[in-house]
């Protein structure tokens, strides 16, 4: 590998969806590997494969459809993990076994409940069996920012001895200091003597705000490995973003002289698929993909850059993949393979049955609405792949609200069976009213958690994105869905995640199919 070349581990796929209240299934993961692994990500973490059935399987479906990264599975350092790990990742062109193991005494103390040596033991063990199946074995001292720096040494050198071939440095709490950190790795560097057989690797923590920069002065002291998460989530305040630690390599070669083998085009689009699929919203000022990330406000500003574009930006949108500039060309009277051209050209390969279903929809939608931009159709696709069997589906929707109205909708699904079932509620708001309506019909219980709208587009007849988060059965899920209608949007979110919910409970499907 060129030394002046940041590999990219991504871990959207498993740190991320540690993220609170974040589960995908696994045509959702698969779609989100295809974005990572057409971005060019060095390194796919497609999951903790012993931690439930459900990571097992989407890990190995990632593995075998996915070939341009390679694909790496989490595992503990016991037995079970290492062998659960393999045989979801064996299936890949290049697997790789990331077993993980704390080495802080706080975590040895009072979660492992084990001492230094036992715990050595574990991590020479479960490597080398890791490394038995596998050549491409990763290792992470847990908390490593917060153990005695000596018991890290020792066990780095015992795991490369046991076939480790990446060393990764996890900020698991986000404790570290730029400085601090980039001297910890000077002093593993200088420690740890047999550190030229391994790839050096860091993965940080947000907790403090500091992520991005603990991962950049890391490289800048010789790491050629940085574990990421498209729009910087994951566990608590989440991991460093990927976006932001790719933009600032490219586009500071001066102070860096590095690069990485990402194809930034593909940044700004993956960034909506994660936030759509993950139903986390992306802040409107978040480095390099929030909404405000390429808008000018002020005159003195604006002034600027239609002048010259560099005046007060220091990368270029286009260089994100940023729609900003795009030609709208699409709408009401493009036809099919009008549609078809323009998917491919944004990265979209659909079936014939996907492009039957989206041409229905878009045609729909250009009625309602015109022009219709890329993100439309990154919306109208999304719609489309996320879609679980649709139990229930929404047939009728009407409601009246006002300041003087009692706001009520009335609602009309067709069930499983394509009986149609109807009511009437009221409720505080047109959506409260047409959710009564809808639980009412179906009557599987939930609780709404979250709700949450966004514009996909400008102007007055943007499409609103809804996004729901219930909880039934003790579980969440989360339901999306985009309509030029916010209550129709709003309905059909909600209809989404309770088919999600159903999809889960094979016992109550039965039952409700029975209810409309
Ligand atoms: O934060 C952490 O320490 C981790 C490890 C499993 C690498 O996610
Ligand atoms: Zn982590």
């Amino acid at each position: 590998m060129a030394d002046d070349k940041v590999l990219i581990f991504d871990t959207t796929l498993r740190d991320g969806e540690q993220s609170p209240g974040v589960a995908m299934n696994v045509e959702e993961k698969l779609e989100i590997a295809r974005a990572l692994e057409r971005m060019r990500v060095d390194f796919i973490e497609a999951g903790f494969p012993a931690s439930s059935p459900g990571d097992f399987e989407s890990v190995a479906a990632i593995a075998k459809e996915v070939r341009g990264s390679v694909i790496a599975g989490l595992a503990r350092a016991v037995q079970n993990d290492v062998d659960a790990c393999w045989e979801a990742v064996k299936h890949a062109a290049q697997p790789r076994i990331h077993v993980f193991l704390s080495s802080s005494d706080i975590h040895m103390m009072h979660q492992l409940e084990k001492g230094r040596d036992e715990v050595l033991e574990m991590a020479r063990t479960q490597v080398a069996r890791a490394a038995k199946y596998c050549p491409d074995v990763e290792f992470s001292p847990m908390d490593a920012t917060r153990s005695e720096p000596a018991y890290v040494y020792q066990m780095l050198t015992e795991v490369i001895d046991a076939g480790a071939t990446t060393l990764n440095i996890p900020d698991t709490v986000g404790y570290a200091i730029p400085e601090e950190f980039a001297q910890l790795i000077r002093n593993i560097q200088e420690n740890v003597p047999n550190i030229h057989k391994a790839r050096l690797s860091v993965h940080c923590h947000n907790d403090l705000g500091l992520a991005v920069a603990n991962s950049l002065a890391a490289v800048q002291v010789g790491v050629r490995q940085v574990e990421t998460c498209v729009n910087g989530i994951g566990e608590r305040a989440g991991n460093a973003s990927l976006e932001e630690v790719v933009m600032a390599i490219k586009t500071r070669p001066d102070f860096f002289h590095l690069s990485t083998n990402i194809d930034t085009t593909q940044i700004h689009r993956t960034s909506r698929l994660v936030s759509q699929l993950t139903g986390m919203g992306v802040q409107p000022n978040k480095a390099i993909v929030g909404a405000n990330a390429f808008r000018h406000q002020s005159g003195i500003h604006q002034h600027g850059v239609t002048k010259m574009r560099q005046t007060y930006e220091i990368m270029d949108p286009k260089d994100i993949g940023h729609p900003r500039g795009t030609v709208l060309v699409l709408n009401k009277n493009s036809g099919r393979h009008g549609l078809k051209a323009r998917l491919d050209e944004l990265g979209y390969e659909v079936t014939t049955r996907e492009l039957d279903h989206l041409f229905g929809a878009f045609k729909d939608l250009a009625d309602k609405k015109g022009e219709i931009d890329d993100r439309d159709l990154d919306a109208l696709v999304s719609g489309e792949r996320r879609s679980v069997e649709d139990i229930y589906k929404l047939d009728l929707l009407q409601v009246s609200c006002g300041n003087h109205l009692i706001p009520t909708a009335t609602v009309r699904i067709i069930g499983p069976n394509g009986a149609m079932a109807e009511t009437t509620s009221t409720g505080t708001g047109p959506v409260d009213a047409a959710y009564k309506a809808l639980n009412e019909l179906i009557g599987v219980k939930n609780r709404l958690l979250e709700y949450g709208i966004t514009s996909v587009t400008e102007g007055i007849d943007a499409q609103g994105e809804v996004t729901v988060r219930i909880e039934a059965d003790e579980r969440t899920f989360v339901g999306r869905s985009a309509d030029t209608d916010i209550i129709v949007a709003s309905a059909k979110a909600l209809l989404n995640a309770i088919n999600r919910a159903i999809a889960h409970m094979p016992g109550e499907r039965e039952a409700v199919t029975a209810n409309p």
